[in-house]
């Protein structure tokens, strides 16, 4: 025992140091990539030297769906499972892979080589049918390049000399506008504000009136403010690029293209705050782009634009760390990203207080997306009149789109606030559209009525997604697959979302098998009143805005499926006795329950 725990410690021994002893989740996370799994022997190790109960060490690998406490294949094959990777074959795709490694979803081969199963969007929606091997994204799936991997895993050949071709990430900027279309200068926003002063340029950012581009649309000006003004003997920085919403990819190209000009928002906030440290938080599906940012990161420091004494300033001291997630949609929610962050579950924290004054490690913290950072640099660059005189009174400046789904060019799209629903459709070149989902499943779902509405805080506001679905396409089936992205990021914390997002996800599955009745519309409408009004955080609160839009606006889908008038119970008696019939060969009318409608 003692031998195997200090062969163990000649692996661990350098992630805790690399970990300053400190960040569980990071520290799992690299044990993970080292042992294919959290080894038992890792967690005693880990809890004798971090001083930590097992349970703790456990009970946080097993929130993050990407850690895995038992042994989970050489290969860990995960298809995304959005709907528009649906609706571009993800399902056969995964039936066929299945099939050709003899493995069933959900399971692991029975020589330990492979386990496949779906994973929640892997931000790719542009270029889908996607997974994650290893965690690792492969796109623009096809039967061809599913047979590869496969011969690739049957020849056990590591996933590092694969063909790089399968890795490639295409971009996929369709317009451009202020921010998408800028060159912009690292260092040149930290200039600025440098010749402006800490003061004017916050001063600049609520005169610029931008707003939050994470979805809850809060003034940064006012956010920066507070956590300036807040008590507290330091600061802390946060990028959220979780960006776990379900048909947002913008955040992931910014990522990839304009990095300088978001770590040089962070470290304007830092300057005006008065942080010395930052966080990016980078969702674990963007692991690919580890390395890039890492690399500008060390560029910056080179430059002068982090680290200590920042452009000459002796005064000005600051650096960010990139923390990866590990395969959860709530730690977007920013006081679960900060739980995560110190190495917990990402469980959502009772608000308020708010992070601005107890954020991470109880201190002020200012959290923003990666877009408002961005936009920030701008600003400081340009001035706050500037951008103020974009867009619309009540939303400034610009958006960028996520666009995927039903469309010839999927991809990005800036435009200023208050641009058309009609206008994006054409432009990405939709065609006999029956509906756009817009910021994601919590969000609204769109009928042609509605087509000359708003991207706009006062009209249709969003973080980002803008799925489209013509007519060919189910709306249930939508509503379906959404309602059960619920149910599975449900963190469990509170009972009635845990509880609420199965009964909804079930009721949905009823329906689908032809099951459902008029009364199911009912309890769902009593399920949404409680999800509401009791739910801990957003999630559950709009957990069942996606079947409730549909019911209205694309009822047919619905009523198509209502066979019985009448309620009729979930649980299939008849059905579930089949196995027992099959024991006793038996299948005569005796041998069935009588129904009440036969
Ligand atoms: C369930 C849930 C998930 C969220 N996911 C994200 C996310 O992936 N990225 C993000 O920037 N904000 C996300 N948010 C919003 C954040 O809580 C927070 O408002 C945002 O990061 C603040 O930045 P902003 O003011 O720049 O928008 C989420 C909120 C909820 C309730
Ligand atoms: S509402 Fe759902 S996701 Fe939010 S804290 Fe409660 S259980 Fe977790």
């Amino acid at each position: 025992m003692v031998s195997q725990i200090s062969t163990h410690a000649v692996y661990l021994e350098p992630i805790l140091v690399r970990h300053q002893h400190r960040d569980l989740l990071q520290i799992l996370i690299d044990v993970q990539e080292h042992y294919g799994y959290i080894h038992p022997d890792a967690i005693d190790y880990l809890s004798s030297q971090l001083k930590l109960p097992r349970s703790t060490i456990e009970g946080v690998a097993d929130f993050y769906s990407f850690l895995y406490l038992q042994p989970c294949g050489v290969y860990r094959v995960l298809f995304s499972d959005n709907i528009t990777d649906r609706m571009s074959g993800s399902t056969a795709l995964m039936e066929s892979m299945c099939s050709q490694l003899w493995v069933e979803a959900g399971k692991i081969s029975e020589d330990g080589l492979i386990s496949i199963d779906t994973t929640s969007c892997t931000g790719m929606c542009d270029q889908g049918p996607a997974m994650l091997v290893n965690n690792l994204a492969i796109n623009r799936l096809t039967p061809t390049r599913l047979t590869a991997i496969c011969d690739l895993i049957r020849a056990r050949v590591p996933v590092s000399e694969w063909p790089a071709g399968f890795f490639s990430i295409e971009n996929n900027i369709r317009r451009r506008d202020i921010l998408l279309g800028s060159h912009f200068q690292a260092g040149s926003a930290l200039t600025a504000l440098l010749q402006r002063g800490e003061n004017e340029t916050l001063q600049e950012i609520k005169v610029s009136r931008l707003r939050g581009r994470g979805g809850a649309g809060y003034s940064t000006g006012a956010k920066w403010e507070l956590s300036r003004q807040a008590a507290g003997n330091a600061r802390f920085v946060v990028c959220n690029a979780d960006e776990g919403e379900p048909g947002t990819f913008k955040d992931r190209v910014l990522l990839n293209n304009f990095a300088d000009m978001v770590f040089e928002g962070m470290t304007l906030c830092a300057r005006i705050i008065g942080a010395a440290r930052g966080f990016l938080y980078l969702r674990g599906e963007y692991r690919y782009l580890l390395e890039h940012l890492q690399a500008v990161l060390k560029r910056r420091r080179q430059q002068g634009l982090l680290g200590n004494g920042i452009l000459g300033n002796r005064d000005f001291n600051f650096d960010i760390d990139i923390h990866l997630g590990a395969g959860a949609y709530i730690c977007g929610e920013e006081s679960a990203l900060i739980e995560s962050l110190e190495g917990k579950r990402g469980t959502p924290r009772n608000r308020p207080p708010y992070p601005v004054t107890h954020g991470y490690l109880n201190l002020p913290t200012a959290v923003n997306n990666v877009e408002t950072f961005a936009a920030a640099s701008l600003i400081a660059l340009q001035g706050g009149e500037w951008y103020a005189g974009i867009g619309t009174e009540a939303s400034s400046g610009t958006k960028i789109l996520s666009v995927s789904g039903d469309c010839e060019c999927p991809g990005l799209y800036e435009y200023p606030y208050g641009v058309t629903v009609a206008q994006v459709l054409a432009d990405c070149g939709a065609r006999d559209t029956q509906a756009v989902q817009i910021s994601g499943p919590s969000g609204v779902c769109i009928a042609p009525d509605e087509f000359a509405r708003h991207i706009a805080f006062e009209d249709i506001p969003t973080a980002g997604a803008f799925m489209v679905f013509d007519q060919s396409r189910d709306m249930f089936e939508v509503a379906r697959n959404f309602v059960h992205f619920f149910a599975h990021e449900s963190c469990g914390f509170c009972t009635p979302c845990r509880v609420g997002t199965s009964l909804l996800s079930n009721m949905m599955d009823k329906l689908g098998e032809g099951h459902g009745s008029p009364y199911d519309f009912a309890e769902i409408e009593k399920l949404n009143v409680l999800l509401q009004s009791t739910s801990h955080c957003g999630l559950g609160q709009s957990a069942c805005n996606p079947v409730l839009e549909t019911i209205a606006k694309f009822r047919p889908a619905y009523d198509k499926r209502l066979v019985h008038k009448d309620f009729v119970p979930a649980f299939d008696l008849d059905r579930a006795l089949s196995q027992a019939r099959q024991m006793t060969g038996r299948n005569d009318t005796g041998a069935h329950l009588a129904r009440s409608d036969d």
